[in-house]
């Protein structure tokens, strides 16, 4: 049986000579391929492309991209360089705005490298490249203590639904929604887990089947309008999802789509959970409606793969996220523990504890 921590396998992001490597998540199911990032241009484009995606990973491809994007310039002064550093971070965070963990990265890695008392830009991208992989080894443990904290939550015959990819890929190592299963599954517990497809970009059924798959467990792909009947046919004990940026009242964005799930779980009083890493809990960010939702382009709605499936000129919606109201979510389980409602008050006694 696969164990939990499996180093053997691709993962999405690594740092390996002095080179950080993607894995273009485009391209799974079908090919493998693993991309060295040469310019912080590219790490841009791979994140604007999803070559890169999900919160936590965004966020430490965005910490690296900034060892790459400062690389040639360790001639600079402190002041240049922190100014460079500045600038380039918030290119970088201009690539994609609804998670939370591609600016939370990149400011802590700013922040990191003015408190530093470096005076040469060699020393401060020393800092810059000591933060990011502070951030990609945090990343994995956070993960890994929500898959602690959530494992019980898996029973014995249980059904589980999950929607979009909040695993391995998706993060360092573990995944968040999966975490609790691959730990379940390493434990023997016999489940079920259902993948909801996740149009437009069918991260369900390209990302979250094959990552199961791969690790053995029990996985079966349904498309998104699929989920209320095989809710109704008694088949699903729970749901479990990732998040891109929970606000302070507990309100949680994600993949366009969960909040139809959290509603259709409610109807059928199945428990709706949130995991999340202390990283994605935004607390500057009062409620949902503050968030910003992503729009992405026409072609991701009107096209299936290369083939057109809309008409030419046709109006198009393509919002990448939605944002389940705090009401609907059983329980946040996060790296520290399970937070439950009343969210404003708990929300914040779990990010300010320790880790
Ligand atoms: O557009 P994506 O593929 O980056 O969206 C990903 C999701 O919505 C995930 O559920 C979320 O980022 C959590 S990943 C642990």
């Amino acid at each position: 049986m696969p164990q939990v921590g499996d180093t053997s396998r691709v993962k999405s992001i690594e740092w390996i000579d002095e080179e950080l490597l993607l894995l273009d998540q485009t391209q799974l199911p079908v090919d493998v391929v693993v991309e060295k990032q040469e310019t912080i241009e590219q790490v841009w484009d791979s994140i604007k492309q999803l070559k890169v995606r999900g919160a936590p990973a965004i966020g430490v491809a965005g910490a690296y991209g900034l060892v790459v994007g400062m690389r040639g310039d360790t001639g600079l002064d402190r002041e240049k360089f922190l100014e460079k550093l500045q600038e380039r971070a918030d290119y970088l965070d201009s690539a994609r705005p609804t998670a939370v963990n591609l600016s939370w990265a990149l400011k802590r890695v700013v922040a990191k490298a003015k408190q530093s008392a470096a005076g040469t830009g060699t020393e401060l991208l020393q800092v810059v490249h000591e933060e990011a992989i502070e951030i990609h080894h945090e990343d994995e443990q956070l993960c890994k203590r929500i898959g602690e904290n959530g494992v019980d939550l898996i029973k014995p015959g249980f059904g589980v639904l999950t929607h979009c990819n909040a695993g391995r890929l998706a993060t360092s190592e573990y995944g968040t929604a999966t975490a609790p299963m691959y730990l379940a599954h390493e434990r023997g517990v016999a489940f079920r887990v259902y993948s909801d497809e996740s149009r437009p970009l069918l991260q369900g059924s390209r990302l979250t089947s094959w990552e199961l798959q791969e690790a053995g467990v029990d996985v079966t792909v349904i498309t998104d309008n699929m989920a209320a009947h095989i809710m109704s046919q008694g088949l699903i004990d729970m749901v479990i999802v990732g998040t891109d940026r929970v606000a302070a009242n507990g309100d949680v964005a994600n993949k366009i789509g969960t909040m139809g799930v959290a509603i259709l779980a409610k109807h059928f009083g199945i428990p709706f959970y949130v995991a999340s890493p202390f990283s994605t809990i935004d607390l500057d960010t009062q409620t949902g409606a503050d968030i910003t939702i992503e729009e992405r382009g026409d072609d991701e709605v009107t096209h299936f793969g290369l083939r057109r499936t809309a008409p030419e000129g046709i109006k198009v919606r393509n919002p990448a996220f939605d944002v389940t109201p705090n009401e609907l979510v059983t329980g946040i389980i996060t790296d520290r523990g399970m937070v439950q409602a009343p969210y404003s008050e708990n929300l914040k006694d779990i990010f300010y504890a320790k880790a």
